[in-house]
């Protein structure tokens, strides 16, 4: 059982010119539930369209999206979504933005005051839960961000470039931290980030995605046991490799929109 990715292409058409964009190329893809898979591609080249088609945001063009044979929905609780940017409401307390999903959901004060409060245990913002967003660090907002998706339980965590605005030192430790708390959870996670470093240290398969219109380049195994050590030879030998097919791919001649058109309207 797992996440199927089916034939999924993606445009965007009547731009201010009525011009159509396209962003996602046929991408075919399966991941088994309980993996790390981590995102890599040129900016630009779909990686949020992709995560957004798949959390049922916004709609594929042609294709589908099964998890465990169902297709996903718009606001299914089998998926969560953190971004780059954080996305807490400012006025809520970091206690209030974490029991803010559980609040829509219904749950009484009692009972969700307590999930909350676990989730700060684990988390480390003990003495943090009353402080608002403006007075965290960015590691903190962003474990407040990680906290709130995942105190819904998603089975599939969608992270839209989650460490991106974070100095390095501290990006190193959100990533040990997010992989303790997915090795005791187990969720999916599908990680989009721009950082061949951080994918190689912390996934069990990356994938390499083209220039716009995103497709699939290359899929890699990351086999090798956790921890691993980040500067080590096996680390340093994947990245290469990644590199290699990143830098040939920003060689390539771009394909224009048009041709991708005709050809996706030709039988
Ligand atoms: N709603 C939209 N309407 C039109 N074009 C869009 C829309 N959303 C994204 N795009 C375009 O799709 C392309 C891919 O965007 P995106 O998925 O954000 O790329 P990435 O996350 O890989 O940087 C970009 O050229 C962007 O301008
Ligand atoms: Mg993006």
């Amino acid at each position: 059982m797992g996440l199927e990715i089916l034939g999924l292409s993606k445009t965007f058409s009547g731009g201010s010119r009525g011009e159509s964009v396209h962003v996602l190329d046929q991408l075919q893809h399966r991941i088994d539930n309980g993996r790390f898979v981590s995102l890599i591609g040129p900016s630009g080249c779909g990686k949020t369209t992709l995560l957004r088609i798949i959390a049922g945001l916004e709609k594929a063009s042609v294709g589908k999206v099964l998890l465990d044979g169902k297709e996903m929905v718009r606001g299914s609780e089998d998926v969560g979504m953190v971004f780059q940017e954080y996305a807490l409401f400012p006025w809520r307390t970091t206690l209030q933005n974490i029991e803010m999903g559980l609040e829509i959901r219904g749950m009484d004060k009692v009972r969700r005051r307590s999930i909350a409060m676990e989730y700060i245990k684990t988390f480390d913002l003990n003495g943090f839960e009353h402080r608002y967003p403006r007075e965290l660090s960015g590691g903190m907002k962003q474990r407040v961000a990680i906290a709130r998706t995942l105190v819904m339980n998603p089975r599939v965590v969608l992270m839209d470039e989650p460490f991106g605005s974070l100095d390095s030192q501290t990006r190193n430790a959100m990533q040990e931290f997010l992989l303790k708390i997915w090795l005791k959870r187990g969720d999916t996670i599908i990680f989009v980030t721009h950082n061949v470093e951080e994918a190689v240290f912390l996934s069990d398969e990356i994938v390499v995605l083209s220039r716009r219109p995103a497709r699939m380049l290359e899929r890699i195994e990351v086999a090798f046991p956790r921890p691993r050590d980040r500067t080590g030879e096996v680390c340093n030998h994947i990245r290469r490799d990644i590199l290699k097919i990143l830098e040939e791919e920003m060689k390539r001649e771009e394909v224009r929109d048009e041709d991708h058109w005709n050809r996706l309207q030709s039988p």
